[in-house]
């Protein structure tokens, strides 16, 4: 089984990174094979709305030639997708935004012809971190991206909403590690 992480943050060592590496941790110990993008290593242009994947101008999909080709290449052999975002302003961070805007070009047949492999339902996991304490402040949002996923023919497996990060950085709040790996590990086997 491959798990795969996302980490839509522009920090690196932040807590999203922080948060979706323990998941992983958990999947591997029990015994499933995971990998790790940082959005803020890569390099991720904007969709262009030119409409190119749908026409299949370009036999890779999207005619944009940057990092988000590795990530159709993941995405395709990952049985589990973890994608994980900062809060920002309400809602999901501009890279996690350019993300998934750039999945018109694969995911779904309804959007893109070309790629009738990728109408397989891949799981999800979707996870935010926020500073505000109030873990629903944001459930409207929450809810409404979980639907967003699931018209893209994800089948959206867990939110996760760690809050309160504005008090206490992730890392350093011990009740999280256990339920993060917690997280990570009843994944194995899904
Ligand atoms: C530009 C910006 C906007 C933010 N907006 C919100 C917000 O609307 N609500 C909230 O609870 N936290 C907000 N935060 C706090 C972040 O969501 C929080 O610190 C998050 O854990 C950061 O994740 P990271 O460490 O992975 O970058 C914001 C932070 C930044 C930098």
């Amino acid at each position: 089984m491959k798990i795969i992480g996302f980490t839509g943050s522009p920090r690196r060592e932040g807590n999203t990174a922080w948060t979706i590496d323990k998941i992983l941790e958990g999947a591997k110990e029990k015994g499933a094979q995971t990998q790790s993008w940082y959005f803020s290593d890569l390099d991720i242009r904007p969709c262009g709305g030119c409409l190119g994947c749908h026409r299949g101008d370009h036999d890779r999909g999207c005619v944009i030639n940057d990092d988000m080709q590795k990530l159709y290449g993941a995405l395709k052999e990952a049985d589990v997708l973890i994608l994980g975002s900062p809060i920002y302003m309400g809602q999901m961070s501009a890279q996690a935004k350019m993300f998934t805007d750039r999945l018109f070009a694969q995911i779904s047949p309804r959007f893109s012809p070309h790629f009738k492999e990728s109408a397989v339902k891949k799981k999800l996991i979707l996870v935010f971190t926020q500073g505000n304490p109030d873990s629903a402040m944001f459930q409207v949002y929450i809810d409404y991206t979980k639907r967003m996923f699931e018209l893209l023919e994800f089948d959206v497996q867990g939110v996760h909403v760690v809050a309160g990060m504005r008090n206490e950085p992730a890392r350093e709040r011990k009740d999280l590690h256990a339920a993060m790996k917690e997280i990570g590990s009843s994944l194995v086997g899904t």
